[in-house]
Protein backbone atom coordinates (compact mmCIF):
# COMPACT_ATOMS: atom_id res chain seq x y z
CA UNK A 1 0.00 0.00 0.00
CA UNK A 2 1.24 3.45 -0.62
CA UNK A 3 3.12 4.82 2.64
CA UNK A 4 0.90 7.55 2.53
CA UNK A 5 -2.46 6.27 2.01
CA UNK A 6 -1.78 3.71 4.78
CA UNK A 7 -0.01 6.10 7.45
CA UNK A 8 -3.68 7.67 7.31
CA UNK A 9 -5.89 4.88 7.74
CA UNK A 10 -3.64 3.07 9.96
CA UNK A 11 -2.10 3.37 13.01
CA UNK A 12 1.23 1.72 13.86
CA UNK A 13 1.96 1.50 17.47
CA UNK A 14 5.21 0.33 19.74
CA UNK A 15 4.07 -1.30 22.79
CA UNK A 16 6.53 -2.13 25.84
CA UNK A 17 4.12 -4.63 27.58
CA UNK A 18 5.95 -4.33 30.89
CA UNK A 19 5.27 -6.27 34.26
CA UNK A 20 5.07 -3.06 36.05
CA UNK A 21 3.92 -0.77 33.65
CA UNK A 22 2.96 -1.06 29.72
CA UNK A 23 4.11 2.28 28.06
CA UNK A 24 2.33 2.51 24.49
CA UNK A 25 4.26 5.36 21.36
CA UNK A 26 3.15 6.51 18.19
CA UNK A 27 6.24 7.34 15.88
CA UNK A 28 6.41 10.69 15.03
CA UNK A 29 3.68 11.76 17.91
CA UNK A 30 5.87 9.83 21.67
CA UNK A 31 4.49 8.27 24.48
CA UNK A 32 1.02 8.48 25.01
CA UNK A 33 0.35 6.18 27.67
CA UNK A 34 2.46 5.11 30.55
CA UNK A 35 -0.02 2.98 32.78
CA UNK A 36 0.17 0.26 35.57
CA UNK A 37 -0.21 -3.26 34.11
CA UNK A 38 -2.73 -3.77 36.33
CA UNK A 39 -6.51 -5.09 36.25
CA UNK A 40 -8.87 -4.75 38.98
CA UNK A 41 -11.21 -7.85 39.11
CA UNK A 42 -13.89 -8.32 41.74
CA UNK A 43 -13.57 -10.68 44.37
CA UNK A 44 -13.97 -14.27 44.00
CA UNK A 45 -15.25 -13.50 40.47
CA UNK A 46 -12.82 -12.81 37.16
CA UNK A 47 -15.12 -9.32 36.09
CA UNK A 48 -13.28 -6.57 35.50
CA UNK A 49 -14.30 -3.87 37.89
CA UNK A 50 -15.62 -0.70 37.17
CA UNK A 51 -17.92 -1.82 34.36
CA UNK A 52 -14.85 -2.85 32.60
CA UNK A 53 -12.88 0.22 33.15
CA UNK A 54 -10.81 -0.74 35.77
CA UNK A 55 -8.03 -1.04 33.79
CA UNK A 56 -4.43 0.36 34.12
CA UNK A 57 -4.37 3.81 36.39
CA UNK A 58 -7.91 3.75 36.93
CA UNK A 59 -7.58 -0.34 38.62
CA UNK A 60 -4.60 1.48 41.00
CA UNK A 61 -6.81 4.26 41.85
CA UNK A 62 -9.78 2.15 42.83
CA UNK A 63 -7.75 -0.20 44.40
CA UNK A 64 -6.87 2.04 46.95
CA UNK A 65 -10.30 3.33 47.45
CA UNK A 66 -12.19 0.56 47.67
CA UNK A 67 -10.23 -2.46 48.75
CA UNK A 68 -12.55 -5.05 50.29
CA UNK A 69 -14.58 -5.70 46.91
CA UNK A 70 -12.16 -5.75 44.56
CA UNK A 71 -8.51 -7.51 44.20
CA UNK A 72 -5.92 -6.20 41.72
CA UNK A 73 -4.61 -8.43 38.71
CA UNK A 74 -0.77 -7.88 37.23
CA UNK A 75 -1.73 -10.25 33.92
CA UNK A 76 2.48 -10.40 33.34
CA UNK A 77 4.96 -12.19 35.08
CA UNK A 78 8.63 -11.61 35.21
CA UNK A 79 7.73 -10.04 30.98
CA UNK A 80 5.90 -13.21 30.11
CA UNK A 81 2.09 -13.30 30.29
CA UNK A 82 0.42 -15.49 33.28
CA UNK A 83 -3.50 -14.60 32.69
CA UNK A 84 -4.33 -14.27 29.08
CA UNK A 85 -7.92 -13.13 29.64
CA UNK A 86 -7.01 -10.01 31.78
CA UNK A 87 -3.71 -9.38 29.39
CA UNK A 88 -6.04 -8.95 26.09
CA UNK A 89 -8.82 -7.11 28.27
CA UNK A 90 -5.15 -4.34 29.40
CA UNK A 91 -4.02 -4.44 26.25
CA UNK A 92 -7.52 -3.35 24.02
CA UNK A 93 -7.52 -0.98 26.80
CA UNK A 94 -4.65 0.43 25.89
CA UNK A 95 -4.81 0.79 22.65
CA UNK A 96 -7.86 2.42 22.71
CA UNK A 97 -6.76 4.47 24.66
CA UNK A 98 -3.36 5.54 22.99
CA UNK A 99 -5.03 5.76 20.02
CA UNK A 100 -8.09 7.85 21.63
CA UNK A 101 -10.60 5.55 19.73
CA UNK A 102 -9.33 6.57 15.60
CA UNK A 103 -11.56 5.15 13.41
CA UNK A 104 -9.52 3.44 10.73
CA UNK A 105 -7.70 -0.21 10.01
CA UNK A 106 -6.60 -2.19 12.61
CA UNK A 107 -3.16 -0.93 13.89
CA UNK A 108 -0.03 -2.04 13.03
CA UNK A 109 1.80 -2.80 16.68
CA UNK A 110 5.25 -3.43 17.54
CA UNK A 111 5.67 -5.72 20.90
CA UNK A 112 8.64 -5.64 22.86
CA UNK A 113 9.34 -9.03 24.72
CA UNK A 114 11.99 -10.18 26.93
CA UNK A 115 14.42 -11.91 24.79
CA UNK A 116 14.33 -15.55 26.76
CA UNK A 117 11.22 -16.05 26.20
CA UNK A 118 9.65 -19.77 24.80
CA UNK A 119 7.37 -20.10 21.72
CA UNK A 120 4.95 -20.78 23.25
CA UNK A 121 5.08 -17.76 25.39
CA UNK A 122 5.87 -15.27 22.24
CA UNK A 123 2.56 -17.15 20.36
CA UNK A 124 0.30 -15.92 23.62
CA UNK A 125 1.76 -12.12 22.86
CA UNK A 126 0.76 -12.26 19.38
CA UNK A 127 -2.93 -14.10 20.22
CA UNK A 128 -3.24 -11.60 23.28
CA UNK A 129 -2.77 -8.82 20.57
CA UNK A 130 -4.45 -9.98 17.74
CA UNK A 131 -8.03 -10.19 19.99
CA UNK A 132 -7.35 -6.95 21.34
CA UNK A 133 -7.26 -5.53 18.27
CA UNK A 134 -3.87 -5.50 16.35
CA UNK A 135 -3.62 -5.95 12.76
CA UNK A 136 -0.26 -6.53 12.04
CA UNK A 137 1.94 -7.51 14.73
CA UNK A 138 6.02 -7.99 14.82
CA UNK A 139 7.59 -8.66 18.21
CA UNK A 140 11.41 -7.63 19.01
CA UNK A 141 13.58 -8.44 21.52
CA UNK A 142 13.29 -6.19 24.58
CA UNK A 143 16.69 -5.24 25.00
CA UNK A 144 17.44 -4.86 21.58
CA UNK A 145 14.65 -2.24 21.37
CA UNK A 146 16.24 -0.54 24.79
CA UNK A 147 19.46 -0.41 22.77
CA UNK A 148 17.88 1.82 19.82
CA UNK A 149 16.01 3.71 21.64
CA UNK A 150 18.85 4.47 24.02
CA UNK A 151 20.71 5.77 21.29
CA UNK A 152 23.92 3.27 21.15
CA UNK A 153 25.25 2.39 17.84
CA UNK A 154 23.49 -0.70 17.35
CA UNK A 155 23.87 -0.82 13.42
CA UNK A 156 27.89 -0.13 13.60
CA UNK A 157 30.69 -3.15 13.41
CA UNK A 158 31.11 -2.25 16.88
CA UNK A 159 29.69 -3.95 20.13
CA UNK A 160 27.31 -1.93 22.59
CA UNK A 161 25.80 -3.53 25.29
CA UNK A 162 22.41 -2.51 26.72
CA UNK A 163 20.91 -4.00 30.27
CA UNK A 164 17.44 -3.04 30.90
CA UNK A 165 16.20 -3.88 34.43
CA UNK A 166 13.00 -3.60 34.85
CA UNK A 167 10.58 -5.13 37.98
CA UNK A 168 10.15 -8.81 36.48
CA UNK A 169 13.27 -9.29 34.54
CA UNK A 170 16.70 -8.13 33.41
CA UNK A 171 17.81 -8.05 29.77
CA UNK A 172 21.37 -8.27 29.24
CA UNK A 173 22.08 -8.17 25.21
CA UNK A 174 25.33 -7.36 23.04
CA UNK A 175 24.41 -5.71 20.01
CA UNK A 176 26.57 -5.13 17.22
CA UNK A 177 26.05 -4.94 13.11
CA UNK A 178 21.94 -4.41 13.83
CA UNK A 179 22.02 -7.99 15.30
CA UNK A 180 21.60 -9.50 18.84
CA UNK A 181 25.54 -11.18 19.25
CA UNK A 182 24.48 -12.41 22.90
CA UNK A 183 22.06 -12.07 25.49
CA UNK A 184 21.01 -12.93 28.72
CA UNK A 185 17.44 -12.58 30.40
CA UNK A 186 17.06 -13.31 34.50
CA UNK A 187 14.48 -13.00 36.62
CA UNK A 188 15.86 -10.80 38.97
CA UNK A 189 15.15 -6.98 38.87
CA UNK A 190 12.88 -4.82 41.10
CA UNK A 191 10.17 -7.38 42.18
CA UNK A 192 13.42 -9.49 43.44
CA UNK A 193 14.85 -6.94 45.21
CA UNK A 194 11.98 -6.13 47.41
CA UNK A 195 11.38 -9.52 48.10
CA UNK A 196 15.32 -9.74 49.21
CA UNK A 197 14.51 -6.80 51.16
CA UNK A 198 11.27 -8.29 53.01
CA UNK A 199 13.26 -11.06 53.65
CA UNK A 200 16.14 -9.39 55.14
CA UNK A 201 13.81 -7.54 57.47
CA UNK A 202 12.39 -10.48 58.76
CA UNK A 203 15.83 -11.93 59.36
CA UNK A 204 16.79 -8.43 61.28
CA UNK A 205 14.02 -7.15 63.04
CA UNK A 206 12.05 -9.85 63.01
CA UNK A 207 9.09 -7.71 60.78
CA UNK A 208 6.78 -8.96 58.27
CA UNK A 209 6.99 -5.90 55.44
CA UNK A 210 4.38 -6.07 52.68
CA UNK A 211 6.49 -5.97 49.06
CA UNK A 212 4.90 -2.30 48.03
CA UNK A 213 6.39 -0.98 51.26
CA UNK A 214 9.54 -2.49 50.49
CA UNK A 215 9.11 -0.87 47.18
CA UNK A 216 8.57 2.52 48.88
CA UNK A 217 11.39 1.47 50.75
CA UNK A 218 13.72 0.77 48.07
CA UNK A 219 12.99 3.89 45.91
CA UNK A 220 13.20 5.88 49.29
CA UNK A 221 16.83 4.78 50.28
CA UNK A 222 17.71 2.11 48.63
CA UNK A 223 21.65 1.93 46.81
CA UNK A 224 23.85 -0.15 45.44
CA UNK A 225 27.15 1.82 46.15
CA UNK A 226 27.94 4.33 49.53
CA UNK A 227 25.73 7.08 49.60
CA UNK A 228 27.62 10.71 50.63
CA UNK A 229 24.99 11.47 52.71
CA UNK A 230 23.93 7.86 54.10
CA UNK A 231 19.64 8.09 54.54
CA UNK A 232 17.33 6.14 56.98
CA UNK A 233 13.45 5.56 56.89
CA UNK A 234 11.00 4.21 58.85
CA UNK A 235 9.32 1.35 57.82
CA UNK A 236 6.24 -0.39 60.03
CA UNK A 237 5.07 -4.17 59.76
CA UNK A 238 4.06 -7.15 61.94
CA UNK A 239 6.45 -8.40 64.29
CA UNK A 240 6.87 -11.63 63.58
CA UNK A 241 7.53 -12.69 67.38
CA UNK A 242 4.72 -10.74 69.55
CA UNK A 243 1.90 -10.82 66.69
CA UNK A 244 1.77 -6.85 67.20
CA UNK A 245 2.47 -3.96 64.56
CA UNK A 246 5.83 -2.20 65.15
CA UNK A 247 7.88 0.34 63.10
CA UNK A 248 11.44 -0.21 62.56
CA UNK A 249 13.95 2.58 61.47
CA UNK A 250 15.90 1.37 58.20
CA UNK A 251 19.23 2.92 56.90
CA UNK A 252 20.50 3.20 53.62
CA UNK A 253 23.44 0.97 54.54
CA UNK A 254 20.92 -1.98 55.35
CA UNK A 255 18.96 -1.59 52.42
CA UNK A 256 21.88 -1.83 50.41
CA UNK A 257 23.17 -4.99 52.18
CA UNK A 258 19.96 -6.92 51.53
CA UNK A 259 19.88 -5.63 48.24
CA UNK A 260 23.47 -7.69 48.00
CA UNK A 261 22.17 -11.01 46.36
CA UNK A 262 19.73 -9.77 44.14
CA UNK A 263 22.66 -7.00 42.67
CA UNK A 264 25.20 -9.74 42.40
CA UNK A 265 23.38 -12.01 40.53
CA UNK A 266 22.67 -9.36 37.85
CA UNK A 267 26.73 -8.94 37.89
CA UNK A 268 26.97 -12.78 36.82
CA UNK A 269 24.43 -12.65 34.28
CA UNK A 270 26.39 -9.62 32.70
CA UNK A 271 29.51 -11.20 33.14
CA UNK A 272 28.40 -14.53 31.50
CA UNK A 273 27.06 -12.31 28.73
CA UNK A 274 30.36 -10.90 28.21
CA UNK A 275 32.08 -14.34 28.11
CA UNK A 276 30.08 -15.66 25.33
CA UNK A 277 31.18 -13.06 22.96
CA UNK A 278 34.44 -13.17 20.45
CA UNK A 279 37.49 -11.44 21.62
CA UNK A 280 37.48 -8.50 19.32
CA UNK A 281 34.01 -7.51 21.03
CA UNK A 282 34.92 -8.24 24.19
CA UNK A 283 37.34 -5.47 23.34
CA UNK A 284 35.33 -3.34 22.36
CA UNK A 285 33.06 -3.25 25.38
CA UNK A 286 35.93 -2.69 27.32
CA UNK A 287 35.51 0.99 25.64
CA UNK A 288 32.23 1.45 24.76
CA UNK A 289 30.78 -0.36 28.33
CA UNK A 290 27.12 -0.95 29.17
CA UNK A 291 24.22 1.15 28.97
CA UNK A 292 21.64 1.02 31.45
CA UNK A 293 17.67 0.98 31.00
CA UNK A 294 14.60 0.17 32.87
CA UNK A 295 12.89 1.79 36.25
CA UNK A 296 15.35 -0.78 38.36
CA UNK A 297 18.37 1.26 37.00
CA UNK A 298 17.47 4.09 39.20
CA UNK A 299 18.86 2.69 41.92
CA UNK A 300 21.16 5.18 43.60
CA UNK A 301 24.85 4.03 42.86
CA UNK A 302 23.92 1.15 40.38
CA UNK A 303 26.36 2.49 37.66
CA UNK A 304 29.06 3.08 40.14
CA UNK A 305 28.39 -0.01 41.52
CA UNK A 306 28.40 -2.47 38.16
CA UNK A 307 31.40 -0.16 37.04
CA UNK A 308 33.35 -1.55 40.01
CA UNK A 309 32.26 -5.28 39.76
CA UNK A 310 32.97 -5.52 36.41
CA UNK A 311 35.88 -3.35 35.78
CA UNK A 312 34.12 -1.36 32.24
CA UNK A 313 32.24 2.06 32.28
CA UNK A 314 28.63 1.65 32.45
CA UNK A 315 25.73 5.06 32.15
CA UNK A 316 22.65 5.39 32.94
CA UNK A 317 20.28 6.06 29.86
CA UNK A 318 18.21 9.45 29.62
CA UNK A 319 15.15 8.28 30.23
CA UNK A 320 15.63 4.66 31.48
CA UNK A 321 11.88 3.75 31.94
CA UNK A 322 11.11 4.85 28.12
CA UNK A 323 14.24 3.49 26.39
CA UNK A 324 12.61 0.29 25.13
CA UNK A 325 9.27 2.17 23.65
CA UNK A 326 11.52 4.81 22.29
CA UNK A 327 13.46 2.07 20.33
CA UNK A 328 10.52 0.03 19.31
CA UNK A 329 9.20 3.61 17.77
CA UNK A 330 12.58 4.43 15.61
CA UNK A 331 12.08 0.45 14.44
CA UNK A 332 8.55 1.00 13.26
CA UNK A 333 9.75 4.59 11.94
CA UNK A 334 12.04 2.37 9.82
CA UNK A 335 10.43 -0.61 9.32
CA UNK A 336 11.94 -1.72 6.06
CA UNK A 337 15.45 -1.36 7.95
CA UNK A 338 14.27 -3.51 11.46
CA UNK A 339 11.76 -5.06 10.07
CA UNK A 340 14.40 -8.58 9.23
CA UNK A 341 15.35 -8.75 12.87
CA UNK A 342 11.42 -9.00 14.04
CA UNK A 343 9.34 -11.58 14.81
CA UNK A 344 6.41 -12.08 12.52
CA UNK A 345 4.72 -14.59 13.97
CA UNK A 346 5.98 -17.29 11.22
CA UNK A 347 9.50 -17.86 12.96
CA UNK A 348 7.87 -18.61 16.33
CA UNK A 349 5.44 -21.14 15.35
N1 LIG B 1 13.33 6.15 41.30
C1 LIG B 1 13.44 4.82 41.31
N2 LIG B 1 14.45 4.24 41.99
C2 LIG B 1 14.59 2.90 42.02
N3 LIG B 1 13.76 2.05 41.37
C3 LIG B 1 12.75 2.58 40.67
C4 LIG B 1 12.53 3.98 40.59
N4 LIG B 1 11.44 4.20 39.82
C5 LIG B 1 11.00 2.98 39.43
N5 LIG B 1 11.77 2.01 39.95
C6 LIG B 1 11.61 0.57 39.80
O1 LIG B 1 11.57 0.23 38.43
C7 LIG B 1 10.86 -0.99 38.26
C8 LIG B 1 9.94 -0.85 37.09
O2 LIG B 1 10.72 -0.59 35.95
P1 LIG B 1 10.13 -0.74 34.48
O3 LIG B 1 8.96 0.17 34.34
O4 LIG B 1 11.27 -0.58 33.56
O5 LIG B 1 9.63 -2.26 34.57
P2 LIG B 1 8.69 -3.05 33.57
O6 LIG B 1 9.06 -2.68 32.17
O7 LIG B 1 7.26 -2.85 33.95
O8 LIG B 1 9.09 -4.55 33.92
P3 LIG B 1 9.81 -5.68 33.03
O9 LIG B 1 10.63 -5.00 32.00
O10 LIG B 1 10.62 -6.45 34.00
O11 LIG B 1 8.68 -6.49 32.47
C9 LIG B 1 10.10 -1.23 39.56
O12 LIG B 1 10.70 -2.33 40.26
C10 LIG B 1 10.28 0.06 40.33
O13 LIG B 1 10.36 -0.15 41.73
MG1 LIG C 1 10.48 -3.41 30.85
Amino acid sequence: MLGWLRKSLCTDLAIDLGTSSTRVGLPGEGIRLDEPSVVAVGRGSSRVAGRGLAVGRMAAQMLGRTPEGIRAVRPLKHGVISDFELCEVMLRYFLQKATGGRRGLRPRVLIAVPGGISAVERRAVFNSAERAGAGRIWLIDQSRAAGIGAGLPVAEPLASMVCDIGSGSTDISVLSLADVVASESIRTAGDAMDEALSRWLRRRYSLRVGLQTCETLRIGIGSAAPLDDELSQEVSGLDTVSGNPRRALVTSEEVRAALLEPLSEIVDAIRLTIERCQAELISDLADTGIVLTGGGALLRGIDRYLSQQLGIPVRLANAPRHAVTNGAMICLDHLERWQGGLDNGLRAA
